[in-house]
């Protein structure tokens, strides 16, 4: 099949002088306004300033294959049955009735914006309809996996799908195999090693060769315009960041032919920047060593990560973000978490519960920072983060969280918190919003008043950082955890693309007399 790249007409046109449709592109022209901020002592003096910016978005949506890294895990499996299922249009029985395949919990797929007033009041469009992006539907997907089972059985291992949808998924998923991937054992827990049975033999030189020979593969024989390459496999252990080993583009690249120290997950990423494709780390690992990081601002190529951000942690980045915004001081989170799938055995070793723990930590740290009347420089609650591995609760974890807060005149507040994850169903609509948008991303360029040379996003997408836990963010800027902030970024920035102003909640036209 040959690769085809679409233009369909858009849902949202923007009647506006700053914003010309051409055959190619969607330009907007935009005025982009902030502050900056001196302080002397108790005064803070506020410079506002704008700049002109010219925004450019490729209308025409390419053909995407996406390949995952962990494609016969849990969360592989799932959102590959899942957009199956959405394609063909399956519905199927359980004891409540007949259930629809849909894309509940896509922020593109199932979340709305608010685009004006219209006669009968505010009207609300789905959050893809913004700009031109790929559907879900049409991703094709291919994969690595060191378990060698194809989709359908490892569809059943995963026990996360209803059993009389898994019969009707199951010709079309059986059919599907993950190529043989990296398996360095010191990397995962030691309770891995049963299912590694499809892997690259060789140096690490001739596995990184391996992968970039399977992208060029799968590229050729699905046809797909542009390929998008996002880890979902187990969590490793931390890598050393060592000088000379892995500090630079030069010497990560250097290592992977002497074989030194590096993580297969890195093995992966430098692969796919090496073949131009944007890798995506949805585990807490530090894949994006700064070597791989220089690598991929050499060649352009977009990374983003880390960590999927699907349910105990989203909680907290919004729980945290209204108390502290309501002026309530969290002095105590704790947060307990028992699972039992896969992903929960390989956490029971300390190395890998470490990469978690980490990455699980800094949430609220943005949170805290921003507010100097509740806590004094370098005061942060109490955080405590505890994983146990319990197979009877299988992929339906269990987040158990308690939150204690100092209220007025020495009041404590406390909530408690029980959250059913069924784990798998939550990370697989977020794998979808990354892919999509790191690929929306990859058709946007922009230009400023002082600099009319296009550029695009730098190549840590920043912009991701709404799906993942431990946002991974350009050298210098600042990380933001909060929620509300996270979401209000992507669609402003959506906005701008279509020369709208920032949604700003204000509401002047009913405040007036
Ligand atoms: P899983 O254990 O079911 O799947 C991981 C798959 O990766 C397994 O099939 C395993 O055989 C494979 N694998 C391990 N090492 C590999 C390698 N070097 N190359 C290729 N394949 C390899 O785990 P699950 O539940 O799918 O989660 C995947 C990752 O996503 C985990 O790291 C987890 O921490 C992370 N994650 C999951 C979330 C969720 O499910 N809600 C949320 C946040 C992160």
């Amino acid at each position: 099949r040959c690769g085809r790249l679409i233009t369909m007409p858009e849902k949202v046109r923007i009647n506006s002088a700053d914003v010309k449709y051409t055959e190619k592109h969607i330009e907007s022209r935009y005025c982009y306004n902030t502050a900056s901020v001196l302080r002397d002592g108790e005064t803070f003096t506020v410079t506002p300033s704008s700049t002109e910016f010219t925004f450019r978005t490729e209308r025409k949506v390419p053909r995407l294959g996406v390949m995952l890294v962990g494609w016969g895990g849990n969360n592989g499996t799932t959102v590959t049955a899942a957009v199956l299922a959405n394609k063909l249009g399956l519905t199927w029985k359980t004891k409540t009735g007949l259930k629809k395949a849909n894309y509940y919990g896509s922020l593109l797929e199932s979340s709305t914006v608010c685009l004006g007033s219209g006669p009968d009041g505010e009207v609300y469009v789905p959050f893809r309809h913004l700009l031109p992006m790929v559907h879900p539907d049409d991703i094709v997907f291919d994969g690595w996996d060191i378990s060698s089972l194809d989709l359908g059985r490892a569809m059943e291992r995963a026990q996360v799908l209803d059993w009389s949808l898994q019969e009707k998924l199951r010709p079309h998923m059986n059919q599907l195999k993950p190529r043989p991937s990296v398996y360095i054992p010191e990397f995962i827990a030691a309770n891995q090693e049963h299912r590694a049975d499809n892997l690259i033999r060789g140096t690490k030189a001739e596995q990184v060769d391996q992968i970039r020979r399977d992208i060029c593969d799968f590229k050729e024989r699905s046809g797909v315009d542009k390929v998008i390459v996002l880890w979902t496999a187990n969590t490793e252990r931390f890598c050393d960041v060592i000088p000379g080993v892995n500090d630079t583009a030069e010497s990560l690249l250097n290592t992977i032919q002497t074989g030194g120290e590096v993580s297969p997950s890195t093995m992966f990423a430098v692969a796919s920047i090496l073949e131009g494709c944007a890798y995506i780390n949805g585990s807490p690992q530090n894949t994006f060593v700064p070597g791989a990081v220089d690598l991929a601002v050499q060649h352009g190529v977009f990374i983003s990560g880390d960590d999927f951000k699907s349910g105990q942690t989203k909680l907290k980045s919004v729980l945290v973000d209204f108390l502290v915004s309501a002026g309530i001081k969290p002095t105590s989170i704790v947060s307990y978490n028992h699972l039992g799938n896969n992903d929960g055995l390989n956490l029971s070793a300390p190395q890998q519960f470490r990469s978690k723990e980490i990455s699980k930590s800094n949430v609220v740290d943005d949170i805290v920072q921003s507010n100097p009347i509740l806590y004094r420089p370098g005061e942060k609650p109490d955080h405590c983060v505890v994983i146990k591995y319990v197979p009877y609760v299988g992929d339906s974890k269990r987040a158990m969280d308690e939150y204690t807060s100092e209220i007025m005149m020495g009041g404590t507040n406390t909530i408690a918190l029980h959250n059913t994850c069924e784990d798998s169903l939550l990370a697989s609509p977020i794998i979808l919003d990354l892919v999509i948008l790191t690929e929306l991303c990859q058709r946007i360029t922009f230009c400023t008043q002082d600099d009319p040379v296009f550029q695009g996003f730098h190549s840590v997408l920043s912009l991701l950082s709404f799906l993942c836990k431990a946002p991974l963010v350009p050298q210098g800027a600042p990380v933001v955890n909060a929620f509300f902030r996270q979401r209000a970024c992507i669609e402003n920035v959506m906005r701008a693309c279509l020369g709208l102003p920032p949604q700003n909640h204000m509401q002047l036209e009913h405040k007036m007399k």
